[in-house]
This record gives C-alpha cells, structure tokens and sequence, in this order.
C-alpha cells in the first residue's frame, strides 16, 4: 500500500496547471469514456479505449506524460532485505524493461461511487537488463557483486488496485488523486543471469535459478511496492494534468 500526502499532490497539481495551461486537453486520438455509461459499459469502454493506446504506448504517449515503454527506462531501484533466508541489499541502476507494450487487458474495473479503479494485466514476457550491484547473504551463501544482469519472466500477472479521492484543483476543476495504490503479481517463470567478476557468479546464477520461487516470494512486498510507485507516478501525472471532466466526461 502506498499512501500519498494530499499536500504534495495539492502541490503537483498547482504546478502542472501552471506549467501547462494550454497543454492538457486530451489528446484526440485518445477516446474518452462517458462517466454515465451503464457500470459493464463503461469497463468496456475504457478497455478499449486503452487497447486503442496500445500501438502508440512502445513510443510513449507525451501528453499523457506516459513514457515509452519499449523499453521501459528506470535509472535505479534498490532492495533491502534483512530477514529470512534472505539477507541481501541489492540495487539495479540503468534498468530497461522490454515487453510491458506487448500487455494483454484481462480487466479493467471502475466503480465511480467509490472511485475505486483495478486494472488486470498480462505481460507474456519481460526482459530486463539492468547493472547490479548486490552484498550480503543468500541462505549462508555470502554474496557480493557488480555487474550487468538479465532476467526473463513469462506469463507475469499483474492486477493494480487504485482507490481515489477527488480535490478542488487550482483550475477550478476536479481532480483525482490516488489514496491507495496496491499492486499484486504472479510470475509464471523466472530466468536470471548475473554476468560477473569472480567464480562465485556461476554459484549464485545456479543458486538464484533454482531458487527463483523463494527469492521472489522473499522479495514481494519490496517488488510490489517499486511497481506501485512506478504506477503511482504515471497514474498520479495523468490525474494532475486531467481534470475528471476531461477523462471521463459527462
Ligand atoms: C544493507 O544496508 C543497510 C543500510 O542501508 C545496512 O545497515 C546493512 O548492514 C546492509 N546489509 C547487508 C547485508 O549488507
Ligand atoms: C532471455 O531470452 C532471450 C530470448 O529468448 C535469450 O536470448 C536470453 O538468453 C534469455 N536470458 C536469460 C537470462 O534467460
């Protein structure tokens, strides 16, 4: 669960107003959803409106201040865990996603009186490439190292859960904002590979494929909570820039 300070987002919107007064107007070819289409409709109809989005999203969309996503770039995540089997830090810097615009859309739900969103997805495969930089300890294994690192997961599921609140924004006009945001996946499977420096690699890639099951589970809550600020900050730039009038018209 990530919880948002109302403050900061009060803040971000008063500066993506003045920053782009004439910039946020839904772009056209983003077909927007009428917010009294009957509950089953509107589903619908957001779910198509972003399968429509789908060609367009490997480039990024700017308007929509949603980044190209073929690759994804994200300059660093860092995991920290000290208990259990696992007690390891460990940093990814210069990470590129491949993949995330080949998504199927199981779901998309809305529920308007709650402003509650939960979007479903299928990634059939992720590749990764990313430096790492890892110390501590893998069961009694001692690790530490640096070096380039790939990873491949097919069928990874995932399911965003988004829990709204609506402010007054400085244009005068109602805005999102994201209460709580939780995000949940599963991995059908997992492949790594930690190029290295010393002998101890070949150990630790055997080790960490064997093991990829517990190592994850291992690392859920740290892993969901990158993806949630990932999808906070994408979800939380569109509610600033877009009043609700303009994403879900009346
Ligand atoms: C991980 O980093 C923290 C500080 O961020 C440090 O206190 C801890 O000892 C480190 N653990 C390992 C296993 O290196
Ligand atoms: C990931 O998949 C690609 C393409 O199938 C393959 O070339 C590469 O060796 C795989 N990497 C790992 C770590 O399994």
């Amino acid at each position: 669960m990530v919880k948002l300070s109302i403050f900061i987002i009060l803040l971000a919107i008063h500066q993506a107003y003045s920053e782009s007064t004439h910039k946020n107007e839904i772009p056209k070819y983003i077909h927007v959803c009428n917010r009294n289409l009957a509950p089953e409709q509107l589903n619908e109809c957001v779910r198509r409106s972003i399968l429509l989005l789908k060609p367009r999203l490997s480039r990024g969309i700017p308007q929509l201040s949603l980044p190209p996503c073929h690759p994804l770039y994200l300059p660093k995540v860092s995991f920290s865990q000290e208990q259990g089997p696992i007690n390891l830090n460990s940093t990814y810097t210069n990470i590129k996603v491949y993949g995330l615009s080949d998504f199927e859309l199981q779901s998309v739900k809305i529920d308007l009186k709650r402003d509650f969103f939960q979007l479903k997805m299928l990634f059939p495969e992720l590749y990764m490439t990313a430096d790492y930089l890892i110390a501590g300890q893998l069961l009694m294994l001692p690790l530490q190292g640096k070096g380039q690192s790939y990873g491949n997961y097919t069928e990874v599921e995932t399911t965003a859960t988004l829990h709204c609140e609506r402010v007054l924004g400085l244009d005068k006009q109602e805005h999102f904002i994201i209460q709580d945001l939780s995000v949940d996946f599963t991995i059908g499977n997992a492949k790594w590979k930690f190029d290295g420096d010393n002998e101890l690699c070949t150990v630790m890639n055997k080790f960490i494929n064997d093991n990829w099951k517990l190592i994850i589970g291992e690392m859920r809550p740290a892993i969901q909570g990158a993806m949630a600020k990932i999808i906070g900050k994408i979800t939380g730039k569109i509610f600033e820039l877009y009043s609700i009038d303009k994403l879900l018209p009346e």
